[in-house]
């Protein structure tokens, strides 16, 4: 399986931060935020990664990362998002890397406590479709959110005023290679993007979507009060991990 790291957009919920830099840049505690997601897919044994990047300061990417040797990925690709698409138009892009193989695409501001191993090992074995990893949330009305009903995932619904469950859709999904025959049928949303949540629900409506439940903690981190809770739990997992009690992040 082959692994993507959107990282594009332009980041203006933390504006004046990202006027002169990509919101992936910025740290968290002591790494720029965008070491979190590659280091969750190389740790789930995904070594073939594609980072999708945009804006002005996309070339800061390559002086950062390289080639990725530092992370222990064998392949580091990079591509680039002209303009404002949204979250499906940035992954349309992954569709020669593809080259028809699985694909476990990540959100580049979403920065998790444990691993995704398990659930990528359950997908690898899944013989098509998609999966998404869910999580209990208090603010269930800021993501996609999942409606759940005996045991099977019937509809997900971007940032609903009144969410019909506390189930947040992480910025995680692991797809079959139909998803980009998907992205090519999608059409904007109101807020003129192409949808993530429009591709999980035609995957859902073939009902070829699984899902797990993500262990320990999960944040965004592209505003300024995830941003700050993000610092937050990376260094507290660290002094615990300093400590001997914690777990790697
Ligand atoms: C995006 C997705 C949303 C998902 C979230 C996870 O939202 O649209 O469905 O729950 O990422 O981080 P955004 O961060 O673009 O507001």
């Amino acid at each position: 399986m082959k692994g993507v790291v959107l990282a594009g957009g332009t980041g203006s919920r933390l504006f004046p931060l990202t006027k002169i830099t990509n919101k992936h840049l910025l740290p968290i505690y002591d790494k720029p935020m965008i070491y979190y997601p590659i280091q969750t897919l190389v740790d789930a044994g995904i070594k073939d990664i594609l980072i999708v990047t945009g804006g002005k300061n996309a070339g800061d990417f390559l002086r950062l990362l390289a080639n990725g040797k530092e992370f222990g990925v064998v392949h580091l690709n990079y591509t680039y998002q002209e303009g404002e698409g949204g979250i499906a138009d940035a992954l349309e892009l992954a569709e020669h890397f593809a080259d028809g193989e699985k694909v476990c695409v990540i959100l580049g501001d979403n920065i998790i406590e444990r691993g995704i191993r398990h659930a990528v090992d359950e997908f690898r074995a899944q013989p098509a479709g998609a999966k998404i990893l869910l999580k209990k949330v208090d603010d269930a009305g800021r993501f996609g959110v999942a409606e759940i009903r005996d045991g099977r995932i019937v509809s997900i619904e971007e940032k609903p005023v009144h969410p019909k469950s506390n189930l947040a859709v992480t910025g995680i999904y692991m797809y079959d290679p139909t998803v980009f025959g998907k992205i090519h049928h999608l059409v904007p949303s109101g807020r003129g993007e192409l949808e993530i949540t429009d591709v999980n629900n035609a995957y859902i409506r073939e009902g070829t979507m699984s899902y797990a439940f993500l262990e320990g903690w999960w944040t965004d981190a592209g505003t300024f009060d995830s941003l700050r809770r993000a610092t937050n739990l990376v260094a507290e997992s660290r002094v615990r991990e300093d400590a001997g009690v914690g777990v790697s992040c």
